[in-house]
């Protein structure tokens, strides 16, 4: 049986070190043109109830490019939850229209709890401050493209890593091939304890830091830059103390050793300058734009249209 063909993909906790493998070894003959329209024939609901412009529009792409249907919402408003229709309901009844449903959700565990009430598959596509699987696939896909590996990567992840759910999911892949970590964050910003203890207890080692110079000596091969999530933070004003904490200049690049990979799941506010955009380090659109091969990949294997 193979190993995708109608799996939920919900978290980086439910994933080994082959399935990452697997998608990336995929997305890779994706790129290189090896299959036609494959997902001909299936049909995608796209529920966004939290907003997006990569990650809802790259899956529609993807969809649309390799000759499937995909139809949805970009904002809850449209939908009968406006009306006071459950999430639960809502999903059960979309569950009828299509092959997989691909969710965004403000709440932690919406995804999960998707796929606890229908039988067809389910996509994260991001749930508030937890998980952001397919993020991360596209994050190691663009890794391995630039580096020709992703055992023993050094990264600095740096910013909102108490709310980004993009660094949460990085973690633990960069656990799973034996990556050396640093967090680069403010003290009210650090990684969560559980991702934390969870890295202990694989026997991961990573250190914490407040500022991007104290990971001059690291030897990054990337640093992961994040946006400080605003619209996590309950009182305007704390997010107001750490707003603008960080600012990756060309400077910061040579600190860092000059070859040091930038990346950065986007949007951006203002953590990195414009002026870094024009340097080989910069590979975020790059980045951006390897999400298509890399979710048709996944939306192919979870389908079973590729093995
Ligand atoms: N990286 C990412 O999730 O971007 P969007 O919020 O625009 O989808």
């Amino acid at each position: 049986m193979a190993p995708f063909f109608g799996r939920d993909i919900i978290s980086l906790r439910d994933m080994t070190v082959d399935d990452l493998w697997k998608i990336v070894e995929t997305a890779g003959r994706v790129k290189k043109g090896d299959y036609g329209n494959f997902l001909e024939s299936k049909s995608f609901a796209t529920l966004f109830f939290e907003p997006s412009t990569r990650t809802r529009l790259s899956f529609e792409s993807s969809i649309l490019q390799k000759g499937g249907r995909v139809f949805g919402f970009a904002n809850p408003k449209g939908s009968s939850q406006s009306k006071g229709e459950t999430f639960a309901d809502t999903v059960r009844t979309v569950e009828g229209y299509c092959n997989v449903l691909i969710i965004r959700h403000p709440v932690e565990g919406a995804a999960r709890l998707a796929s606890k009430v229908v039988s067809i598959p389910v996509v994260n596509a991001g749930d508030g401050a937890n998980q952001h699987p397919t993020q991360t696939f596209l994050d190691l896909f663009t890794m391995h493209e630039q580096m020709e590996r992703l055992e023993g990567l050094s990264i600095g992840m740096m910013g909102d890593l108490k709310y980004g759910r993009t660094v949460h999911s990085l973690a633990h892949a960069m656990a799973m091939f034996r990556g050396r970590m640093t967090f680069i964050s403010p003290p009210s910003l650090q990684m969560p304890e559980e991702i934390k203890k969870e890295l202990l207890t694989a026997g991961i080692e990573f250190s914490e830091v407040s500022e991007p110079e104290q990971a001059a000596g690291d030897e990054l091969d990337v640093l992961y830059v994040t946006r400080i999530q605003r619209e996590r933070f309950g009182d305007p004003q704390e997010y107001e103390v750490v707003a603008h904490s960080y600012r990756v200049i060309p400077e910061t690049v040579g600190m860092l050793g000059g070859q040091v990979r930038i990346m950065h799941p986007l949007p951006r506010v203002d953590e990195i300058d414009e002026r870094v955009d024009g340097m080989e380090n910069a590979i975020y659109f790059q980045q951006a734009h390897n999400a298509i091969p890399t979710r048709q990949a996944l939306l192919g294997l979870v389908t079973g249209a590729l093995e």
